[in-house]
């Protein structure tokens, strides 16, 4: 038995109910310091010690559980549908106006209509999720709502107590606590986690997300909790409500009091005095806004102090103390002058619209993905539409809707072709798919593009191994499957364009190289198994320790791996049975590869060990680098402390974590120096 299990049964109910509010306690106060603060005080595996003793007290003692205990992040039962709530004061919308003129005609106005020769403003970024209110009594978090229509909204508070950057109890002195108060802030998705989601479902076969606004609003009003829980989901507050208790004077101190609260604020807000400053302000963060990991659309400037509002009141539901200074919008219409099929790695047809070229947000936009046929009779989008494209981050333009307004009767509907575009073979839909099929497995676009998969960075990671290179080893017939690569003679590369015989040998030596260091996930990955990603190849590659063990792996076997679910296991059985693909590992095999899974027990490099990453490093992401981590058997933790056992430091490490490691004598390793123990 466990020593807290031991301790949790000695317990009288009197002991563990007040063992259980210290632990509720410590644990939010550790929530607090790492996910708002970023500067935790105690390791991961502390943090769950006391989660774990917390549980076991609940699981013994279920009188005591309640609902703002940390261990209900994990959601709770679904419900049939969401409740609606009254909110105390109405939720308003701001008037948004595009222009600096517009901004200047609004200070004016203020001044003029305050009687004062200047105002102070407070100025802060316009986040593009979802607005929601949180009501908390006596510093515990009570209900939380959507905006809805501004006078109800729907009851969400299920949802949002999963949200880690959620506080469900409050910072700060019990006796200082306002009796209550009533908060509102954005809830969105990071546009990283947006990406990496989307790219799990899409893996997994199910529903994307258009944009991170969409994919936060969704994940918010879910019926089932839990699948909130698991959504990568943030929140900044901007607002405390006027049938708050003790309300500052100021919005300025209102942000203040929200963050002593441990209720997060934006970074880059601001208060200023004169409207050129916040010119300059505004154009600063309009120049920043593609570096920041989440989406604003524009900034929102506040008369700074709370009594003017009242003098300066509302018109026609906007009130007249704020603006929304908007950015220039990232979706613009533009003409669809073709659709076009394009064919990817598992022969699957992409419908691609040919745009007419457009500026979106300083990006030139010419193509956008309509995704699969359904999509497009779902949009019913035809060659000829004015359509409104939308681009968000990194994201591919897509097509949000067309403009059905503007059809002259010219257009023509688009149904992906019945052969495929590149290889003239037979193309169709297989039963239960959303997509369309090349069926023939050596049409060159296929080759090409698993070809591409099978060295690209998070596969084989070859060196100089471009498209257009690949074209032309294709379509000279030098390579035909991922395996040929390893057959390439410098001779024959020499005869290629644009190959030089230096390049020709570094070619050949990056693809005897990658041969070498390939580890079983990434060769998993790269072999472009429909529905296979970097997550799932970690857990088979894990699971099954070899290709040929994996090879061989039933569907039942599948199934039982964590991620893997029906259509998955299927893919991967089947993919394992194709002939094609059967001769593919054998030419892999002869030629040398064929990794096998180190695992912790047949020491793995880092096997025992505990490293934290920190900052940002070139050659991967921070994900990337703890998967790394945990592939080669050791730990990678968030905190520094005396157990780890290096820090590895990119880019703007974080301060308290280099504090720590120095403060615990921790060796502190640079990219390079990791690379090297990796
Ligand atoms: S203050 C009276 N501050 O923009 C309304 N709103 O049209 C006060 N928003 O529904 C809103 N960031 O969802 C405020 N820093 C911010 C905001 C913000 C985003 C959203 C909010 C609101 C909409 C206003």
């Amino acid at each position: 038995m466990l020593e807290a299990e031991t301790e949790v049964n000695r317990m009288d109910r009197e002991q563990a109910r007040r063992r259980a509010e210290n632990l509720r306690e410590q644990l939010e106060h550790h929530n607090y310091r790492y996910y708002v603060l970023d500067d935790p005080l105690i390791t991961d595996a502390e943090y769950d010690e006391l989660k774990q003793e917390l549980s076991l007290i609940e699981k013994r003692f279920p009188d005591l559980l309640t609902p703002d205990s940390p261990t209900q992040r994990v959601g709770a039962p679904p419900v049939e549908e969401l409740g609606t709530v009254q909110h105390e004061l109405p939720m308003l919308s701001l008037l948004g106006v595009q222009e600096e003129e517009a901004f200047r005609h609004f200070y004016q106005t203020c001044c003029r209509e305050l009687g004062r020769s200047e105002v102070a403003l407070t100025c802060e970024p316009k986040f593009d999720g979802l607005s929601v209110e949180l009501i908390y009594e006596n510093g515990r978090l009570v209900q939380a709502s959507t905006r809805g229509d501004g006078t109800t909204g729907e009851e969400i508070t299920a949802n949002v107590r999963t949200i880690r950057e959620v506080p469900l109890r409050l910072q700060g002195d019990r006796s200082q606590m306002p009796a209550h108060l009533n908060v509102r802030g954005e809830v969105y998705m990071p546009i990283p986690e947006f990406n990496a989601f989307n790219r799990k479902q899409e893996e997994k076969g199910e529903k994307t997300f258009a944009n991170p606004r969409n994919a936060a609003a969704g994940s918010l009003r879910q019926l089932d909790s839990s699948i909130t829980a698991a959504r990568p989901l943030r929140i900044f507050f901007w607002e405390i409500a006027p049938s708050s208790d003790r309300r500052p004077a100021t919005q300025w101190e209102c942000l203040q009091r929200l963050r002593e609260l441990g209720l997060k604020t934006n970074p880059y807000s601001e208060r200023f005095c004169s409207p050129d400053k916040v010119v300059e302000w505004f154009n600063d963060i309009a120049a920043r806004r593609d570096e920041l990991p989440y989406e604003i659309d524009g900034c929102v400037i506040k008369v700074d102090r709370l009594a003017d509002h009242e003098v300066l009141g509302t018109r026609a539901a906007n009130p007249r103390w704020a603006l929304a200074w908007k950015f220039p919008p990232r979706r613009k219409t533009t003409t669809i002058r073709d659709i076009q099929a394009q064919v990817g790695r598992t022969g699957a047809l992409t419908p691609v619209a040919t745009l007419e070229p457009v500026n979106i947000g300083g990006v030139q936009v010419t193509h956008a993905s309509l995704h699969n046929q359904d999509e497009v009779d779902r949009k019913d989008v035809r060659i000829g539409d004015a359509v409104v494209v939308e681009r968000a981050g990194d994201v591919i333009p897509h097509v949000a809707y067309v403009v059905k307004e503007k059809r002259t009767g010219k257009e023509q509907p688009y149904r992906l072709p019945g052969v495929c575009p590149v290889c003239g073979g037979a193309a169709g839909r297989p039963e239960e798919q959303a997509l369309v099929f090349c069926m023939n497995a050596s049409c060159p676009a296929q080759v090409k593009q698993s070809i591409l998969h099978f060295g690209s960075k998070h596969g084989l990671d070859i060196d100089g191994l471009g498209e257009k290179l690949v074209e032309q080893l294709v379509d000279r017939e030098l390579v035909r499957d991922p395996a040929d690569l390893f057959d390439l003679k410098v001779e024959k590369l020499c005869q290629l364009e644009r190959m030089a015989n230096k390049s020709a040998r570094n070619l050949v030596h990056a693809v005897e190289k990658a041969g070498q260091r390939v580890t079983l996930p990434r060769l998993i990955y790269a072999l472009g198994i429909a529905h296979v990603g970097r997550a799932t190849a970690d857990v088979l590659a894990s699971s099954f320790g070899s290709l040929d063990a994996l090879s061989e792996a039933g569907v039942e076997e599948l199934r039982d791996v964590e991620g893997v679910g029906d259509k998955m296991a299927n893919a991967i059985w089947t993919w394992f049975r194709d002939e094609h693909n059967r001769m593919l590992l054998r030419k892999l095999k002869d030629r040398g590869v064929d990794p096998k899974m180190e695992t912790a027990e047949t020491g793995g490099r880092l096997s025992g060990m505990t490293i934290v990453v920190t900052g940002t490093l070139e050659s991967m992401s921070r994900e990337e680098a703890q998967e790394a981590i945990r592939r080669e058997g050791g730990k990678a933790s968030g905190s520094v402390s005396g157990k780890t056992d290096y820090v590895v430091a990119g880019a703007s490490p974080g301060a308290s974590k280099m504090n720590a490691a120095q403060q615990h004598g921790v060796k502190v390793l640079n990219e390079q120096q990791f690379l090297e123990i990796l």
